[in-house]
């Protein structure tokens, strides 16, 4: 490390924030050579398909800024799925903003918000991006948790807190770490509760192909009365396999995109050209996202089954690539020393649930990622069933 002669004092804006568990428990991983189903992502590629389409826009010269909203075909192609999936009638010129990545969109939708002193209400456990974004821009988490052991929201609990202050309800469904989805009832009750105030919705749906048994992603865009408040987060690192390219998107109303924009404008301007005019053309095919719940389907049914066997107990996971497994039958150790044993002794690395939540709470739960090769997952549930 350099030496330098004085450090000139710095107020942290984020006093709290060291080093994520993502982080720890990765290092650990690679210290101790350990299966890694910690941090949210695929040990497979993305399509080659999609590879070779970058490259062809690439060569074609597309390497310049792309306009500030995101590649207008991009864009079409969107409001087209949209509105195949969701009957969502988008305008691809007000509506949607290309990002990178679902986190920037998240960070620019609360900054272009959220002001001194408002409130937005946080279910917890909760992705880890929300209530950093909130804190920067003044404004105050006011945390609900989720009702353990299938995490449904309680919307009394949510009554409870609102205030003249309350400007926003934060729901991410499928949710991270829990992978529960909210259902045709919550959607009525968070109806219920919003219709009569100037409440903003965000809802973060980056998992909305990963919906499992039958059951179908509840997006705020089937609902008119909800959406006309609402910016809705999503991501195509999550759906194509391709995390590292930090490309996502924002649908809004064009009176809340506005604003939207006028944030994006100044924290990024536009993102990676040649990689929005490939997903374009790739997004052309729909059968390109619509097996990803099945996919991810097998993959929980085979890392489920083979965990029947194990003392760990478990509520099979609604949505997502997480399964959170209950150990307490194992061991009544801290979900932290519990997870970095097993990292280091049995070489399985997962996340514990308790750094998802904003005070001290230890349920012995671990989150795993299954999305993973086969064989992956078929080694580590091997070594699961042997504690
Ligand atoms: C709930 C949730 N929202 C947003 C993101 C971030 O998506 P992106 O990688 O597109 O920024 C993640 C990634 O783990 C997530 O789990």
């Amino acid at each position: 490390m350099t030496m330098y002669q004085m450090q000139i004092p710095v107020f942290s804006k984020l006093p709290k924030t060291g080093t994520t568990i993502f982080s720890t428990m990765s290092q650990l991983a690679e210290e101790h050579q350990a299966i890694n189903l910690s941090q949210g992502y695929p040990d497979f590629d993305c399509s080659p398909t999609l590879i070779d389409l970058v490259y062809k826009y690439m060569q074609a010269g597309h390497n310049q800024y792309a306009p500030l909203a995101g590649v207008l075909s991009l864009r079409e192609q969107i409001a087209k799925k949209v509105n195949s999936m969701y009957e969502a009638d988008v305008d691809p010129q007000t509506d949607v903003t290309i990002t990178s990545g679902a986190t920037q969109a998240i960070f620019t939708a609360i900054t272009s918000m959220i002001r001194e002193d408002d409130e937005v209400i946080v279910f917890e456990p909760s992705y880890d991006s929300y209530s950093p974004s909130i804190s920067l821009n003044g404004g105050r988490p006011i945390y609900i948790r989720l009702q353990a052991p299938d995490f449904h929201i309680p919307w009394k609990a949510v009554k409870k807190v609102m205030t003249a202050r309350t400007r926003m309800i934060i729901i991410n469904t499928p949710h991270n770490p829990t992978g529960s989805i909210l259902s045709a009832e919550d959607m009525e009750e968070l109806h219920h509760i919003v219709k009569d105030n100037n409440i903003l919705l965000l809802f973060d749906e980056v998992y909305e192909h990963m919906v499992f048994d039958q059951k179908q992603h509840l997006s705020v865009l089937k609902y008119p009365a909800l959406r006309e408040r609402s910016l809705v987060m999503y991501s195509f690192g999550k759906t194509f396999h391709n995390t590292g390219w930090k490309l996502g998107y924002c649908i809004a109303p064009a009176y809340l995109m506005k604003e939207f924009r006028k944030v994006h404008q100044y924290l990024i301007y536009c993102v990676n050209t040649p990689l929005q005019y490939a997903l374009s053309e790739y997004l052309e095919d729909a059968s390109h996202y619509t097996g990803i719940g099945e996919m991810y389907q097998e993959k929980r049914d085979l890392f489920l089954g083979m965990l029947e066997k194990s003392r760990f107990s478990f509520v099979p996971t609604q949505g997502t690539y997480f399964q959170v497994l209950d150990y307490s039958a194992i061991s009544d150790e801290k979900d932290i020393d519990f997870a970095k044993r097993l990292t280091s002794e049995h070489k399985v690395a997962s996340i514990p649930l308790s750094p998802f939540y904003s005070k001290k709470v230890d349920q012995q739960m671990l989150r795993f990622c299954f999305a993973k090769k086969e064989e992956t997952l078929r080694q580590a549930a091997q070594i699961l069933c042997t504690l």
